[in-house]
C-alpha cells in the first residue's frame, strides 16, 4: 500500500523562466497549509542525484514573488537521463521521507519526470515554466509574459535608431523550436513580420516579405526571427539580404538571454501562484503524472503524455492580424 502524503518535494530544472519564485512560494505555502512538510531541492535533477535538499519553512520564501530567476537554481542534468543516475535520485528521495514532487520547468523537465514517476511509480505534478510557452494543453507557461514584455521594450528602443538611420533590422529572440515569442513579440511591438520556424518550412518568408514590398511606406522596419535552425536565424537572414538585395541597410540584433531575467510580470505572478496552489491541490487529491495548466482562464490538469507528445499549434489568426497590421 502507498505511504500517506506526508512531505512534497519541490525543484525547478532546465532554463530558468520568471515566475519560478512564484510557484515555489505557492506550492511552499499551499503544502504547509495543509499540514504537509516541504523539502526543496536544489540544482533541478542533479540536486535529486547529489542529495541537496532542505527542509522548507514558510519563511523560506518570503520576499520572493518578485524576483526573476529561481532561487532553487536549476542545471539540465545528464546523470538523471541514465537509469543510475534515476536510481540514486529514487534512493534520497525515500530517505528524505519525500512522497511527492511538484517540478517547474519546460519540456525536458516534463519528460524527466514521465520517465522517473512511470519507473518508480513515484507521484509528480509539473507546473509549466518556460519562457517558450511550447507546452501543449497549456494556454501560457510562466515566464513567457515577461520574456514578451522584455522583447517589447528591447524592440520599441531598437526601433528609434531604426527609423533614424532608416534601416532594416532583424531581432533575433529565443524560444528553441517555438515561434511563440516572435510571433507575439512582433505584433505587440508592431514589427513589420516574424519569421517562425513553424511554417519556415512551408514557405520562403522572406521572399514574400521583399516580394510583398514590406517597406515601401516606412522609413524603417523590423523583422522577429525566432532563433532556430529552420528560420535560419536573424544573422542569416541578413547576410541573404545584404547579398541578394544590397540596397537595404541592415542591422542585427541578438536578445539572447536578457530574455529570460527580470522581474516577473503581474500576470505571470498570478498564473505561478495558480499553478503552484493547483499542483498541491492535485498531489493531495491523489493525482499524478500531470502538468498543470491553464485554458481559458481556467486552471486544467493535462497528462504529461499529452503535453509532451503534442506539438503546440500556432494560432493562425495571429499570423493574419500580424499581415494585416504591418501594410
Ligand atoms: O527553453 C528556454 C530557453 O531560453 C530557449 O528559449 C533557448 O533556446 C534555451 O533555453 C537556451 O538555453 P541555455 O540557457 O542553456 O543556453
Amino acid at each position: 500500500m502507498e505511504r500517506k502524503l506526508k512531505c512534497i518535494g519541490v525543484l525547478t530544472s532546465g532554463g530558468d523562466s520568471p515566475g519560478m519564485n512564484a510557484a515555489i512560494r505557492a506550492v511552499t505555502r499551499t503544502a504547509i497549509y495543509n499540514g504537509l512538510e516541504v523539502k526543496a531541492v536544489y540544482r533541478g535533477y542533479r540536486g535529486l542525484i547529489t542529495n541537496e535538499i532542505i527542509p522548507f519553512k514558510t519563511q523560506n520564501v518570503s520576499n520572493i514573488i518578485q524576483q526573476g530567476g529561481t532561487i532553487l537554481k536549476t542545471a539540465r542534468s545528464q546523470d538523471f537521463m541514465t537509469v543510475e543516475g534515476r536510481k540514486i535520485a529514487f534512493e534520497n528521495l525515500k530517505r528524505e521521507g519525500i512522497d511527492a514532487l511538484v517540478v517547474i520547468g519546460g519540456d525536458g523537465t516534463l519528460t524527466g519526470a514521465r520517465v522517473f514517476s512511470e519507473e518508480y511509480n513515484f507521484p509528480i505534478v509539473g507546473i509549466p515554466g518556460t519562457i517558450d510557452n511550447d507546452l501543449y494543453g497549456t494556454d501560457t507557461t510562466v515566464g513567457y509574459d515577461t520574456a514578451l514584455n522584455t522583447i517589447m521594450d528591447a524592440v520599441d528602443k531598437i526601433r528609434d535608431t531604426a527609423t533614424s538611420h532608416e534601416r532594416l533590422f532583424f531581432i533575433e529572440v529565443m524560444g528553441r523550436d517555438a515561434g511563440f515569442l516572435a510571433l507575439n513579440g512582433a505584433i505587440a511591438s508592431g514589427a513589420e513580420a516574424a519569421i517562425i520556424p513553424e511554417i519556415a518550412t512551408e514557405v520562403d518568408q522572406l521572399e514574400e516579405l521583399i516580394k510583398n514590398g514590406f517597406r515601401k511606406s516606412k522609413n524603417s522596419s523590423i523583422v522577429l526571427v525566432a532563433e532556430s535552425e529552420t528560420t535560419g536565424g536573424a544573422m542569416g537572414l541578413a547576410d541573404r539580404v545584404q547579398r541578394e538585395y544590397p540596397l537595404y541597410d541592415v542591422r542585427v540584433t541578438i536578445l539572447g538571454h536578457i530574455q529570460r531575467g527580470g522581474s516577473p510580470t503581474a500576470n505571470d505572478r498570478i498564473l505561478a501562484s495558480r499553478m503552484g496552489h493547483a499542483a498541491v491541490d492535485a498531489l493531495i487529491d491523489g493525482q499524478r503524472n500531470i502538468m498543470t495548466g491553464i485554458q481559458n482562464d481556467q486552471i486544467v490538469l493535462v497528462p504529461f503524455s499529452k503535453a509532451i507528445k503534442n506539438d503546440k499549434p500556432i494560432n493562425q489568426e495571429l499570423l493574419e492580424t500580424l499581415r494585416i497590421l504591418s501594410i
